[in-house]
């Protein structure tokens, strides 16, 4: 069987999961994917720090760049715009299939980089950056390629979603039960990015280009936090038969004057109970699509979770292996075309 050469690139907790599955489940890993998938190294900044999972302390380095010279795969989970950014364009350029979690990467930098990927005829795959295990990217990507989407509706941040929930449900305060979703290890380092909607913004970018064969900058995205949002908010909102929800609306405006454009909002909305997105509870995320010839399609799951997200990025890996193997070319994302993005809040 062929050997590919993986890098792993950061092991904070989607990291060192993944590093942990890729050995515990070398041999089902190497059956499905046709090769060997030889963990070659795991760059960090701290070898000493502690992680959540055993890893093996010969395997990490700090030189992130040396570790990527003739590796076939590279898994970038460090999250951040830099260096995960010139890591990724270093090993792009240097003939590796790129697997990343990184959305804020991604929804900065995506153009760039799928530019780059294309030119070289490398894949940049990326289910784990958005909604962790849910299946989304490859459904927008790939199944509903034929058909055209009009809307998207999303939870796609399990740390609010899971705050409004328990307000919601209990009566609890904000703050409160952000400390839970923290220790639960829901929360970004910073949870000023879950709480101010950052996170979610960065994932409705990702959706809306996808969704709309464009790309949106992320400075075009409508975003508000739920720090506003008060037990009286959520009784009133209950009384009135609608839950509070943090949603990311992604919608083509198809009947303007001077024609078609996409507008991408994240702002906590008053969903109807009777809604498939008013049961998402917990840190479950939820993504509603409408879709021209497929009609409506919910994809729904955890949303946020080390174990969870290593799973997307496994899946990324065996396709990215598939596809090494039988000598691809790259996915053509950057092959775009350019739907005007109208950066407005509420229509
Ligand atoms: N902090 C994020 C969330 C993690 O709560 O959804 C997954 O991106």
């Amino acid at each position: 069987k062929r050997r590919l050469r993986v890098a792993l690139l950061g092991a904070g907790s989607v990291g060192s999961q993944v590093a942990a599955l890729l050995r515990e489940h070398a041999d089902e890993l190497a059956e499905r994917s046709g090769a060997e998938l030889e963990l070659a190294g795991i760059a960090v900044r701290n070898p000493d720090a502690p992680r959540n999972a055993e890893l093996p302390r010969e395997l990490m380095t700090t030189d992130a760049e040396t570790l990527i010279v003739g590796s076939d795969i590279v898994i970038e989970v460090m999250g951040g715009l830099e260096p995960a950014r010139s890591y990724v364009l270093q090993a792009i350029n240097s003939g590796a299939d790129i697997v990343t979690a990184n959305k804020a990467m991604l929804a900065t930098h995506g153009a760039e980089i799928f530019d780059a990927a294309d030119q070289v005829g490398a894949s940049v795959s990326y289910e784990a950056a958005v909604a962790a295990a849910i299946p989304i990217i490859r459904p927008l990507r790939d199944s509903l390629a034929g058909d055209r989407v009009n809307r998207i509706m999303g939870i796609v941040n399990g740390t609010t979603n899971y705050i409004l929930d328990r307000m919601d449900r209990e009566g609890a305060d904000f703050g409160e039960v952000l400390a839970d979703a923290q220790r639960l290890g829901y929360a970004e380092a910073d949870p000023t990015a879950d709480v101010e909607a950052y996170d979610a913004a960065q994932k409705a970018a990702i959706l809306a280009s996808l969704a709309f064969h464009t790309t949106v900058p992320l400075e075009a995205v409508h975003r508000e936090g739920i720090t506003g949002i008060t037990k009286g908010m959520m009784d009133a909102a209950r009384h009135a038969g609608y839950v509070i929800k943090l949603l990311a609306v992604c919608e083509r405006l198809a009947d303007r004057a001077d024609g078609e454009a996409v507008s991408v909002r994240v702002y906590p909305a008053l969903v109807p109970r009777e809604h498939p997105l008013a049961s998402v509870h917990g840190v479950n995320n939820a993504v509603f699509v409408e879709a021209a010839a497929a009609g409506n399609l919910m994809f729904y799951g955890a949303g946020a979770g080390g174990l969870q997200t290593a799973s997307a990025v496994l899946g990324d890996v065996v396709s990215a292996a598939r596809r090494h193997i039988a000598g691809g070319v790259g996915v053509g994302e950057s092959a775009r075309a350019h739907l005007p993005v109208v950066a407005i809040g509420e229509i």
